[in-house]
């Protein structure tokens, strides 16, 4: 027999409880706890079991050959998801509101739309506003089917009978199954919907791209919840003032999560950006002290990008720190290296790094870049700007070989760098010839000596 019970659990984060609180024990939110039934039944438990048992097999008889992918028509999105989207997998596709998510899986619709169906349900915008973006996208195909629905049952009905190659869900937050209490975007109702989509989409083999809201502290509504549930994460960001967008997978079951797809915003619609170390170079101050170029590895790619640092007199009581697209510790650990191991002192002033055009640089490559900028800033040294610093730096002072220095190398060299700092000990994997300098350096005075002639 079916046995009632309720649980409270919290919107904001998904804690579960059996009682009630004002403010939920695990984030701390005041009135967030709300009451939700959950029925348990010892007899529909065992027969689900034995309907979907299926015996162990041995992992070399499990077939591969047949993963069919989707391309979508923008190669840079294809890389982030791993070569196309995969038959029966569910893509999750997350960013700040206005980012572009609608407008990118709009946009993906032409190219897909030649050989597949593509049901492209919407609880956002009505059809007229879907139709005006759709002209200006020059997105017409005959394939292409366009709901505003917002009940997951009546969403899945359609499915059953249509039975599209492909379902686009935008977006989750204003999804709901009317069986719950609580309203569209809660974490139950995101949580439930997400799964009863997948059954429907996954039984059917139907690849399902479901789009998510970043919430106020930075992670996709029921971020946990919904992240271990689909296949793949691709996280949509950029500075909205910008017009460049970064799509970066956060998670993928099939491909590599390192990859990065660059894409601008124009007037219709996403482009795709080929060359993105020459986009986020461009406008870089000429003569000016502070600036150094770093080359980062994303994925398969190396991508140049501008460092900027900047070192002032501390005003009054402890120095200000602070660092955008460069960990912070990480930072820290380099003013002290500077400090302690070159004689460049940073007790005294503010220190600011900041990577230009709202990339995140998370490799230790990119340390001397960083270290050169704000040693330039502080001695007020212009490192001129056919110089690029590729090294990691090392709690010694020393300079550390980093990986993939031929492909840095060869791309600073396309985008015409004349001198290119590397480690000592990297100059013997360096094969490229022609009309620029490779100086190998040891530690941090002699990089900061060879950039500037100082
Ligand atoms: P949108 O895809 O609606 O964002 P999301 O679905 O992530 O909330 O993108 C909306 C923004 O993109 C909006 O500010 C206008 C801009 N945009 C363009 O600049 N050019 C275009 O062709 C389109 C369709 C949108
Ligand atoms: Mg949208």
């Amino acid at each position: 027999m079916a046995k009632i019970k309720s649980v409270y659990i919290c919107s904001e984060c998904g804690y579960e409880s059996p009682k009630w609180y004002g403010k939920c024990p695990s984030c701390g939110e005041w009135n967030t706890m709300n009451e939700e039934i959950k029925e348990h039944s010892s007899s529909s438990f065992s027969k689900a079991k034995a309907s979907t048992y299926a015996p162990p097999v041995q992992i070399k008889d499990i077939s591969t050959t047949d993963e069919i992918r989707y391309k979508t028509g923008l190669s840079e999105l294809d890389r982030v998801l791993g070569g196309g989207i995969v038959k029966g997998s569910l893509v999750l596709l997350g960013g700040d509101p206005g980012i572009g998510k609608s407008t990118i899986l709009l946009q993906i619709c032409e190219h897909l739309g030649k050989e597949n169906k593509i049901l492209y349900v919407s609880g956002e915008e009505s059809k007229r506003q879907l139709k005006l973006r759709a002209d200006r996208l020059n997105v017409n195909n005959d394939n292409l089917y366009i709901q505003t629905q917002t009940d997951v049952e009546l969403i899945s009905e359609t499915i059953r009978q249509d039975r599209p190659d492909l379902v686009m869900i935008d977006s989750i937050q204003t999804m709901s199954l009317n069986e719950l209490q609580s309203s569209p975007g809660s974490i139950t109702q995101v949580r439930e919907c997400t799964n009863y989509l997948m059954r429907v989409a996954k039984s059917l083999d139907i690849p399902l791209i479901i789009v998510g809201h970043v919430n106020k502290e930075g992670s996709i509504a029921g971020p946990k919840v919904l992240e271990h549930v689909v296949d793949a994460v691709l996280h949509f960001e950029g500075d909205k003032q910008m017009s460049y967008r970064i799509l970066r997978a956060v998670k993928n079951r099939y491909g590599s999560t390192n990859e990065i797809g660059v894409f601008q915003m124009t007037d219709c619609g996403l482009v795709e950006v080929e060359n993105p170390s020459m986009m986020l170079l461009s406008g870089r101050p000429k003569n000016v002290s502070g600036t150094c170029v770093a080359c980062a590895m994303e994925g398969s790619r190396p991508i140049l990008a501008e460092i900027q640092g900047l070192a002032t007199t501390t005003g009054y009581g402890n120095p200000r720190r602070m660092s955008t697209g460069f960990d912070y510790n990480r930072m820290s650990l380099i003013l002290a290296v500077l400090e302690k191991r070159a004689g460049y002192y940073f007790s005294n002033t503010d220190t600011y790094i900041n990577v230009v055009g709202g990339l995140r640089l998370d490799e230790t490559a990119v340390d001397i870049a960083v270290a050169m900028a704000l040693v330039s800033s502080l001695k007020d040294v212009v490192i001129p700007d056919d110089s690029i610093a590729i090294g990691e730096i090392g709690l010694a002072g020393e300079i550390r070989a980093v990986n993939h220095i031929s492909q840095r190398v060869s791309e600073a060299v396309r985008l015409g760098f004349k001198r290119i700092i590397v480690p000592y000990h990297n100059l013997k994997d360096i094969k490229s010839k022609g009309d620029f300098e490779i100086i190998g350096v040891k530690n941090v005075r002699q990089a900061f000596e060879a950039l500037t002639n100082e």
